[in-house]
């Protein structure tokens, strides 16, 4: 009888994703659970690597070779260079059936659709400027006092170096790097002059001291990291945070899925805060699932399964309590999450009314692959390079832009 409750068409997906830490491998696994019940199939391609480079390079090969998988994550404008391409498949029934237009915040949506076809589903909005501190450690060192400029962040790494502890956690990664300087930038320029710099890409924003004294304070905060950092993966930073090693991580709120994956309780184990200087604003990026044509029509069935899935209100509450990210369905309830997600919540609808709602670049909502390429690099160089100045950095930063425009 059991038999009688399986689809007519069970079909399969093929998802690639970089989604493998724990709180990461926990939050997908909701979706390949779901997927299941309704009778289809999951072929995982996990692509290991932070950020996702290296999943889009692998995609990129997949797809000029004729063969691309059922659906992929991606993040931002980059969905509309893959709808050039015309290699998308349309999800606008589904879009209908669920009301979607009416779900989501319209520049939400249209980040998701190209030429006005939904061709890639959005499951969250992540919070970029937090960080996430060792609860232990702050009252050790601190008085339990979590600092919100930067005098007083140093300050802090002083008092965490002195005790024993392992001050700054890092991974000597590219996007790390740029994930942590961008937040810098931001809570030393603050939200307008971000804007500018990053988003306008103006010259002179980008060639300007508020520019030169975030490379500083970047180079400063170099010398609070551990040996082990080159190379670390952005999980393992977050585990010394964990275990008690370090003080605090910079990084998205992907690493809260970490804590959370742990049985991490916030307020009790850790801490979570926006970065000095950045509390009225808030960077985030959205992840999607973008799907493919495919040609049979039991995987075509699957996959609008899966479209319909994502933006089911249940999927968004499961997923998004794992994740470490806000549900982008604004009408899910918070009740079940933490303090950081409603805390997130909050600052992001004051920040979409006071404008201070930013795209991150660190995480491909702001910039063409090939801009933000020239940024990893110049951040990246810098960082591993103790001759260079900030002024240098500045102007190579600059230089590095106008020339990948
Ligand atoms: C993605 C997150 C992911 C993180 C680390 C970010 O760019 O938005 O979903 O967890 O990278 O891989």
């Amino acid at each position: 009888m059991a038999a009688l409750s399986f689809p007519v068409h069970a079909g399969e997906v093929e998802v690639l994703h970089y989604w493998t830490s724990g709180g990461e491998a926990a939050s997908l696994k909701v979706l390949q659970k779901m997927m299941s019940e309704e009778g289809h199939s999951w072929t995982d391609f996990a692509v290991a690597g932070g950020g996702g480079e290296t999943a889009m390079t692998v995609l990129k090969s997949r797809v000029i070779s004729g063969n691309p998988p059922s659906s992929s994550m991606i993040a931002g404008p980059e969905i509309q260079n893959w709808g050039e391409l015309d290699v998308l498949a349309n999800m606008d029934e589904v879009a209908k059936a669920g009301k979607w237009n009416a779900l989501l915040p319209e520049n939400i949506a249209d980040i998701h659709k190209y030429e006005g076809h939904y061709v890639a589903v959005p499951v969250n909005v992540h919070r970029i400027n937090w960080m996430w501190i060792n609860k232990a450690i702050l009252d050790e060192v601190n008085g339990g006092k979590v600092p919100t400029d930067w005098d007083g962040f140093f300050a802090f790494m002083d008092n965490a170096t002195k005790a024993g502890y392992i001050g700054f956690s890092h991974g000597g990664q590219d996007w790390q790097d740029a994930t942590v300087f961008e937040q810098i930038a931001l809570g030393t320029g603050g939200t307008q002059w971000y804007q500018k710099a990053f988003i306008e890409l103006d010259q002179d924003a980008l060639k300007s001291d508020e520019m030169t004294q975030a490379f500083e304070r970047f180079k400063k905060l170099k010398s609070y990291m551990d040996s082990g950092m080159p190379g670390r993966d952005w999980n393992l930073a977050t585990a010394q945070i964990i275990e008690g090693k370090a003080a605090v991580q910079i990084m998205g709120d992907w690493a809260k899925g970490e804590f959370t994956a742990a049985g991490k309780v916030p307020g009790e184990d850790y801490v979570c805060a926006a970065v000095p200087g950045t509390t009225d604003s808030f960077t985030f990026n959205v992840d999607a699932f973008m799907m493919f044509n495919n040609q049979s029509k039991d995987n075509i069935d699957a996959q609008k399964t899966l479209a319909k899935l994502l933006l089911s209100k249940d999927f968004q509450e499961e997923f998004n309590l794992r994740k470490g990210s806000i549900p982008v369905r604004p009408d899910v309830s918070l009740e079940r999450f933490d303090s950081c997600a409603k805390l997130s919540m909050s600052d992001f609808k004051a920040a979409s009314i006071n404008k201070t709602l930013m795209p991150s670049f660190s995480h491909a909502m702001a910039m063409q692959p090939e801009v933000s390429g020239a940024v990893y690099d110049a951040v990246t160089n810098f960082f591993n390079n103790n001759e260079q100045t900030a002024e240098q950095a500045t102007e190579k930063l600059a230089s590095a832009i106008a020339s990948a425009l």
